[in-house]
């Protein structure tokens, strides 16, 4: 056993956990207006449980809706209709083997009510009528008033809500006992109602409530022994929080300490997550950015652990399991939590524990799960195409007749449409016109905050070399070439080209476009200008600086991509924030000169200088060149950057979702 650590077995009250790495909560968003889990819901936590975790989180369950729910499609754990999806969802994840937990949450003064004016309550059926919704508004509670809170008005929590609330907790603990949960997480972190409560600079209340560390202590501690009375001594219950709210408004890990001394021995387990939901600098610290190195929250569990005697867990950041092996093994925790990792590859704990490290999709922590959260109320995954579609991923399709499917182009799409196609039986031959796999971001295989995606495309191309493809390096696929292959199927992934602008100088000897600088960036001078900032702008302008370079943006929009929000996008507006970049939004530039470009914006012209100008502004797909294969297989597919340039999960979505349908 490579990790023995890892996979030493866990048993707390009337639960074994089989090992150390559980699925942290991971909300569900799609949930219908009814706000009843789906078999698309039970599916997406099955299939953790199918990988190995040893315990699976419901993310956000609502204690009580009518104020404290922050979303308007989350399970309501008072309604009682709910008992055939939590049922299906608890069976579906200890069948498996896993402990399935509901993490119990109420959002306080962060709650937003989906009211309308006619007087409804959950009536929303589209992210449109929600937001509409959500500005009509209800009355929102927390610790103390607040005139102008996030969400507007807060009230100040009268005492007999304060009681009904920690009554719904205990009640919502025997619900999830009920519907078959092994184990209950209660909410009690980034910012939420407990959180608020034990928060010195948010419960300045006067009463038994607030004020002294004992009084701010009393809610929480009221929830557990709620939650306690409902379930029995045997019941497990973990208690999240976030160690260091890791902001300057917010509280450090002194506070933490004292915090998790005050529960200790009151609850199971004791979860130590980071910073707060509400806060722009402090949630990219929850969920660690790209940015940031692996494990960067698990000193805050190492420092907790010094103090208290009930199992302490940590999360954030974690992909790797030797990793994840050290923390257990120097004892910093006692078990890790897995987030968007569970996500990139569910498989991890079946891997680690079999020695298939090499075969692990390790997470970008590119956030696109969050940002899918936001936009389209459903999880996917940019690496892994079957997020989102567990169930349909569940049922295996018998080949009706075994093709021969040739993929001309080995960069994202064209692989993944490799691989899933060679997965499903089909005769593949896969041909990619240079020497390597991996495409055009193999041009960002030196930068260290890029580790991973080149890790990714390592590990899609050792999958391709272990699977029965005929990978032919070196190989354009002409119409001939095609042709004379006589495949039943073409797909062409072959990516895009940068795009030139006509700008006067463009030809200059120091202007370089941003792929090639990517690749070799001794070639940056001291003071280098990047025209666009789009993603490539952004992150080469980043990645420069790492490099000690001084470096300005020019963007024509009124906006950078990062304005833009979205979590990956914030990480990169505060990264975009540090001394050593200059950003020019809604400018121009009218000319390249050997001295630096001349730009244009409201304000007039000016001149910013540079000793290197990069051309960041966008891919031209290579359209007519897929086009050109079009009629030589009787089953033709455009995929990924050809057919437009777009984000890594277009090209892995499309490619799989297609190569598993032929
Ligand atoms: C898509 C997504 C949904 C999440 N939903 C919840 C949730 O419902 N409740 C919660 O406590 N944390 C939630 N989190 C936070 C994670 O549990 C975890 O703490 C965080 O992602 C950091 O861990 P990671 O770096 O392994 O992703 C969510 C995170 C992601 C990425």
């Amino acid at each position: 056993m490579k990790f023995p650590h890892l996979f030493e077995p866990l048993a707390i009250g009337s639960a074994v956990f089989r090992n150390r790495i559980f699925s942290s909560p991971q909300g569900y968003y799609n949930v219908a207006k009814d706000n009843l889990p789906s078999l698309d819901e039970v599916a997406y936590y099955e299939r953790k449980a199918r990988g190995g975790f040893a315990s699976v989180t419901v993310g956000d369950c609502i204690v009580e809706d009518s104020t404290g729910t922050h979303y308007p499609f989350l399970i309501r754990m008072e309604d009682r209709s709910t008992l055939p999806g939590l049922a299906a969802i608890a069976s579906s994840v200890s069948r498996h083997g896993a402990v399935a937990s509901a993490e119990l949450a109420h959002a306080g003064m962060y709650a937003r009510f989906v009211k309308y004016p006619d007087g409804s309550v959950y009536g929303a059926d589209s992210m449109k009528n929600a937001a509409a919704a959500t500005v009509l508004g209800g009355d929102l509670y927390g610790p103390v008033y607040i005139e102008n809170g996030k969400y507007g008005e807060v009230l100040e929590m009268p005492e007999e809500m304060i009681l009904r609330i920690i009554d719904k907790f205990g009640k919502a603990a025997a619900w999830a006992k009920t519907c078959g949960f092994g184990m209950v997480t209660v909410h009690g972190g980034h910012g939420w109602l407990l959180s608020q409560f034990m928060s010195p600079t948010v419960n300045t209340r006067t009463d038994r409530w607030g004020g002294s560390f004992e009084n701010r202590m009393r809610l929480p501690l009221a929830v557990i022994e709620s939650i306690r009375k409902n379930v029995g001594r045997d019941f497990p219950i973990e208690y999240r929080f976030s160690g260091s709210e890791a902001s300057p408004v917010g509280y450090d890990i002194d506070y933490g300490v004292k915090f998790a001394q005050a529960i200790d021995g009151k609850v199971d387990i004791i979860h130590v997550s980071a910073g707060d939901h509400e806060d722009d600098h402090s949630i990219i610290i929850t969920h660690p950015s790209m940015f940031m190195e692996d494990g960067v929250n698990v000193k805050y569990a190492a420092e907790i652990k010094k103090y208290v005697k009930t199992p302490v867990a940590t999360v954030g950041a974690l992909t790797d399991p030797a990793m994840m092996e050290e923390i257990i093994a120097s004892g910093r925790a006692d078990i890790v939590n897995l987030g968007r990792q569970s996500l990139a590859d569910p498989d991890l704990p079946t891997k680690a524990r079999t020695g298939r490290e090499d075969d692990i999709n390790k997470c970008l922590r590119c956030n696109t799960c969050l940002e899918h959260t936001g936009s389209i109320r459903t999880l996917r995954c940019a690496t892994n195409p079957e997020i989102g579609f567990e169930r349909d991923a569940k049922i295996s399709r018998p080949l009706k007749e075994r093709k021969r499917v040739l993929v001309a182009g080995g960069g994202i799409a064209g692989m993944q449409a490799a691989l899933t196609a060679s997965e499903r039986g089909h005769e593949v031959i896969l041909c990619e016109k240079t020497d390597r796999l991996g495409g055009v971001l193999r041009c960002e295989e030196n930068v260290p905050f890029k580790l991973r995606l080149h890790e990714y495309l390592d590990r899609q191309a050792k999958q391709i070399a272990k699977a029965p493809i005929d990978l032919r390096l070196n190989t354009e696929v002409t119409p001939e070439l095609a042709q004379s292959l006589k495949p039943d199927v073409i797909f062409a992934a072959l990516g895009a080209v940068p795009k030139i602008p006509p700008i006067k100088g463009i030809d200059g000897v120091n202007v370089v476009e941003a792929t090639a600088l990517y690749a070799a960036p001794e070639k940056a001078g001291a003071n280098v200008t990047i025209i666009g900032g789009g993603l490539v702008g952004i992150e080469l302008a980043i990645y420069l600086r790492t490099l000690g370079k001084i470096v300005t943006i020019i963007e024509a929009l009124p906006t950078l991509v990062s304005d833009d929000a979205g979590m990956h996008l914030l990480a990169h507006d505060e990264a975009v924030r540090q001394p050593g970049i200059t950003v020019h939004r809604a400018t121009t530039v009218s000319e390249i000169t050997p001295s630096g470009v001349t730009c244009k914006n409201d304000g007039g012209e000016f001149a910013v200088p540079a000793d290197t100008v990069v051309i960041a502004i966008g891919q031209s797909p290579l359209r007519a060149e897929a086009i050109a294969l079009y009629d030589s297989a009787p089953e033709f597919y455009q995929i990924g950057d050809c057919v437009t340039p777009r984000r890594i999960i277009t090209a892995t979505s499309q490619a799989y979702t297609i190569a598993r349908d032929i």
